[in-house]
C-alpha cells in the first residue's frame, strides 16, 4: 500500500489545483506507480478547496484510490464535505493515549469519516513506553505497551500509523489480534487522557505561518 500526505497543498508555490495535478503526477512517476492508495491533505490551511476538486478528479481518473484530509477540525472536513462531490474518506489526527480524541472520533464517525492515528505512541513522549498503566495492562496478556495501545485504537476502528524502523518491532506492532481489553482496562486507558496535542496547536496563528513557510514538494 502507498499512503502519501499532500503536503504541497500549505505551499505557496503548489497551492493551486494544478499544482496538485501536476505534484501528484510528479509523485506516481518517482515512485513508478499508476495508483496511489490514499491521499490526504495534510493541513487545514491554504487552498484546500482547489486542492479537494483536484483530487476529486484524479479519484476519478484512478490514479488514487481513496481521499482525505489531515489535521482537520470535524467542522472543516464536513465543509469540505458539503460543498464538493466526495466526503473525506479518511481524517489523519493525533490520536494517542495523552491525547484520546474521543468526541472528535464520534463526531468523525457520525459523518463518514475514518479517524486515522498519527503519533499512536506519542513519538515517545511522556515515558510512554514505560507508562505504568500501560505497562500493568500489558503484562497481563503478555504484551507490550506498543501492542496495548495499538489494540486500544484498532478496538476503537481506528486506522492506525504505526512508525518504526526496526523489522522486529513491525512484526510487534502487527501482533494485536491475540487479545482483548477489558472495559476495566479501557477505563484504566481513559485516566491518561491530557485532552490536548502532545506537539502544537493547528489553532495558534504563529504555527499556520510557520508552516506556511516552509518549501516541501514531494
Ligand atoms: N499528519 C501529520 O500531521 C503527522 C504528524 C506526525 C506524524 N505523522 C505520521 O505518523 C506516523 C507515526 O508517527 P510518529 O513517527 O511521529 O510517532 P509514533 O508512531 O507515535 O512513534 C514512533 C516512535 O515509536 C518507536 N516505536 C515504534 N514501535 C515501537 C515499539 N513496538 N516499541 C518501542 N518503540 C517503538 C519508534 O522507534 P523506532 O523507529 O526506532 O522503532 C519511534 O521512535 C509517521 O508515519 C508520521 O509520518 C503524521
Amino acid at each position: 500500500m502507498c499512503s502519501l500526505s499532500l503536503q504541497c497543498c500549505v505551499e505557496k508555490s503548489c497551492k493551486t489545483h494544478d499544482g496538485v495535478m501536476s505534484s501528484v503526477e510528479g509523485s506516481l512517476e518517482r515512485l513508478g506507480l499508476d495508483y496511489i492508495d490514499l491521499l490526504l491533505i495534510h493541513q487545514p490551511y491554504n487552498d484546500v478547496y482547489g486542492a479537494w476538486r483536484a483530487m476529486e478528479e484524479l479519484q476519478k481518473q484512478g490514479k488514487v484510490r481513496a481521499i482525505g484530509v489531515s489535521n482537520f477540525g470535524v467542522d472543516r472536513a464536513v465543509d469540505l464535505a458539503a460543498f464538493n462531490e466526495v466526503t473525506p474518506q479518511v481524517n489523519q489526527i493525533e490520536i494517542n493515549p495523552f491525547q484520546q480524541q474521543t468526541k472528535n472520533i464520534e463526531a468523525l464517525k457520525k459523518e463518514g469519516i475514518i479517524p486515522e492515528a498519527w503519533a499512536p505512541f506519542a513519538e515517545g513522549k511522556n515515558d510512554i513506553f514505560t507508562n505504568p498503566v500501560l505497562e500493568k495492562i500489558g503484562n497481563k496478556y503478555g504484551k507490550s505497551v506498543a501492542q496495548v495501545i495499538i489494540r486500544w485504537l484498532v478496538e476503537q476502528d481506528i486506522i492506525v500509523l504505526a512508525k518504526t524502523v526496526k523489522p522486529e518491532r513491525m512484526v510487534e506492532n502487527l501482533n494485536v489480534f491475540d487479545f482483548e481489553l477489558t472495559e476495566d482496562d479501557k477505563t484504566q486507558i481513559a485516566t491518561l487522557n491530557q485532552g490536548e496535542s502532545q506537539f502544537f496547536s493547528h489553532y495558534d496563528p504563529e504555527m499556520i505561518k510557520w508552516m506556511a513557510s516552509r518549501n516541501l514538494n514531494i
